[in-house]
């Protein structure tokens, strides 16, 4: 079946966080869900379920964690067992749930800047410090990179986790398996518990391959939690359905006593929505990332047509684009300067960590025209101020 990601769906009236957080004149380029309609297959499955006119309180769907190992194996290689998944309500919570489970009162936490804005709030919300790593914008590869010794430095005695998000967001950056291991080498020999948060792994470009963190060894696999969920692959995030990998035994215990009385597990229809996702619309994915690659093939070509001076990193994953405007410091704040003067709303470069206040993060799920629209009304803005 073919599927027409060009038709204009009007987000308009459905409570859309993206579309109703600006004023209606606003054309929203931030939150990262796509414009997409999702696969018949995911409402089909929903409306089946909606014929039974009882929705008691529900288990975790049996098929639904057969799924997972089934995509883990076929995606990935990686074999997992049935009791290592544990369904949670969000990625978001999910991490806030881990570092509940795996730190002591006044422990330290590290991740890496650029990062998802979560990150810098999951330890304070749970008694501990952040630390951060900052990632290195590399001109050549023009991709952002790990230090590994500046990461290594930044770990202190009372760091008892490192926060992994891979592919990252904002940078689309796929890690390399090289990477990976020295990461998790690092880990290992600061005793750190690594939570993978691996949302986007599957909307990943043709030249590039996710990697889980944990299928790397058992011995990684042991103090790894990983966190992978349906929803930014078949655009269902507003179904909070997700799922907790811990292959350790005891630490999948410490992960479920965080649990205790604030998570419920995963809605039913949310389940049955991932179970349609991961189950029936692989031929829908297939095209839903052709047209996202044609899309970040799009905005990168334009940009460094059009506005040489921004940097603008190759994108490997997800459908986020990371832009440099610091040639522009001191003309303008890129996040301001769009919302006021060209009426598009971008996620503000500040809220992924404090160097980044002359980024912004331009979300291209979105219908091609639209996405030509939000580009030309950008460089057409700067040109009308003379910036360029
Ligand atoms: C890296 C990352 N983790 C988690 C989330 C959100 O997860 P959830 O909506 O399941 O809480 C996002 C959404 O953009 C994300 O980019």
């Amino acid at each position: 079946m073919i599927f027409d990601f060009d038709k204009e769906v009007n987000r308009k009236g459905t409570s859309s966080v993206k579309w109703e957080a600006y004023p209606p004149f606003v054309t929203p380029a931030w939150v990262a869900d796509t414009d997409f309609e999702v696969a018949p297959a995911i409402i089909e499955r929903i409306q089946k379920r909606l014929t039974h006119p009882v929705f008691g309180y529900t288990t975790d769907l049996p098929a639904l964690k057969e799924a997972i190992q089934k995509r883990m194996f076929n995606r990935f290689g990686w074999k997992i067992s049935d009791e290592s998944i544990v369904l949670v309500p969000g990625i978001v919570a999910g991490v806030n749930f881990a570092v509940r489970a795996f730190r002591k009162d006044g422990d330290s936490v590290l991740f890496q800047q650029p990062a998802y804005p979560p990150f810098f709030t999951a330890p304070a919300n749970n008694h501990a410090e952040p630390i951060i790593s900052t990632m290195i914008y590399n001109s050549d590869s023009r991709l952002y990179e790990t230090d590994f010794d500046e990461f290594e430095s930044k770990i202190k005695d009372n760091t008892s986790m490192f926060i992994l998000c891979n592919p990252q967001n904002p940078t689309g950056r796929v890690y390399s398996r090289d990477e990976l291991l020295k990461l998790a080498e690092i880990c290992e020999r600061h005793q750190l518990t690594i939570c993978s948060d691996e949302i986007h792994n599957e909307i990943v470009y043709q030249e590039s391959k996710h990697i889980p963190i944990a299928s790397l060894s058992p011995e990684i696999s042991r103090s790894t939690i990983t966190f992978i969920a349906p929803s930014k692959t078949f655009n269902i995030p507003g179904m909070y359905c997700s799922a907790a990998i811990i292959e350790d035994e005891t630490m999948r215990n410490n992960f479920q006593k965080a649990l205790a009385g604030l998570s419920s597990g995963v809605t039913l229809l949310s389940q049955e929505a991932a179970l349609a996702a991961y189950t029936e619309c692989d031929d829908w994915l297939v095209q839903n990332n052709r047209y996202l690659q044609e899309n970040r093939d799009f905005v990168l070509s334009f940009i460094r047509e059009e506005i040489p001076a921004v940097v603008a990193n190759d994108i490997q994953a997800t459908f986020l684009s990371w832009m440099d405007f610091s040639a522009f410091a001191g003309m303008i704040d890129p996040y301001e300067f769009f919302l006021n003067e060209a009426k598009i709303a971008f996620n503000n470069g500040l809220t992924f960590g404090e160097p980044y206040s002359q980024f912004i993060r331009l979300n291209f799920g979105t219908q091609r025209h639209n996405l030509e629209n939000i580009l030309t009304r950008m460089a057409e803005t700067l040109k009308k101020f003379g910036y360029i």
